[in-house]
């Protein structure tokens, strides 16, 4: 059994006191939510005015991107063991938005996801093809070699420690989703991936997330397909009672 995850993606916004009130806002719907993992990445400065709102809640931290390194002379980086010391237990790594603005490759998505890993957290590993790709028909090419080059040297046992986020770049934040039957046709082919590369049982194990204008009114639909095990929510989940209608998907 996948237990779902419903993670928001605050990305570069809510400062400290925007960010405790919209967390202090989502407590109470969805306190009496079960079976579904809820995690919120808030910018690095607002992690710890909302790990003190969630203490005690049924609500994860996670940060939105780490580096690879222990410490060292590396300014302006946060090093994974920080981010566990600063309450987080998973972190997003990959974004396409990293990909795409910061120069990040499936190399150093590698090295962050085995640090991460190393330190005790939970790497959300973001994968997803963009528009001129998939027009071009590189959508599944383009993943293998995410998957591939994003896991290598990764073991089993330490897949378990790993979500993956399928983030179609032409659908984030432009209101498109992918339709269900392409999502799932996507989740089916990465969930084949890591059967291939690892086992049937590893494959079935991980729990694959869609991302990509993900909202209330389109959640149940994904949710309701056999590989789609959870959502990664950008601008929806700026809002407590957005946020909340796609974490309460099942009620
Ligand atoms: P939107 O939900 O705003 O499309 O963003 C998706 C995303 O990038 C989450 O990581």
């Amino acid at each position: 059994m996948r237990i779902p995850v419903i993670a928001g993606n605050w990305k570069l916004f809510k400062n400290q006191a925007d960010a405790a009130a919209l967390v202090a806002g989502l407590i109470p719907l969805v306190k009496d939510t079960v079976g579904v993992e809820i995690v919120v990445s808030p910018v690095f400065t607002s992690l710890s005015a909302v790990r003190e709102k969630i203490c005690g809640t049924n609500i994860k931290l996670s940060a939105q991107n780490c580096y690879w390194e222990e410490e060292g002379a590396f300014t302006g980086e946060i090093a994974p063991g920080m981010l566990v010391d600063a309450g987080c237990s998973h972190v997003i790594i990959g974004h396409s938005e990293r990909r795409q603005y910061f120069g990040e490759t499936n190399e150093t998505v590698n090295k962050k996801i085995k640090a991460a890993l190393k330190a005790g957290l939970v790497a959300i590993f973001c994968i997803g093809e963009t528009l001129e790709q998939r027009e071009a028909d590189k959508t599944f090419d383009v993943l293998r070699d995410q998957v591939n080059g994003g896991l290598a040297g990764i073991t089993a046992a330490d897949l378990a420690k790993v979500i993956i986020a399928y983030e179609p770049v032409w659908a984030i934040g432009t209101g498109k989703t992918a339709s269900d039957d392409q999502a799932q046709e996507v989740h089916a082919f990465i969930r084949g991936l890591i059967a291939g590369e690892y086992d049937q049982a590893t494959a079935a194990a991980i729990r694959i997330l869609y991302g990509g204008s993900v909202k209330p009114e389109n959640v149940k639909g994904l949710m309701s397909r056999p590989d789609i095990d959870g959502a990664l929510v950008g601008g929806a989940s700026l809002k407590a009672d957005s946020f909340a209608g796609i974490v309460n998907f099942g009620k």
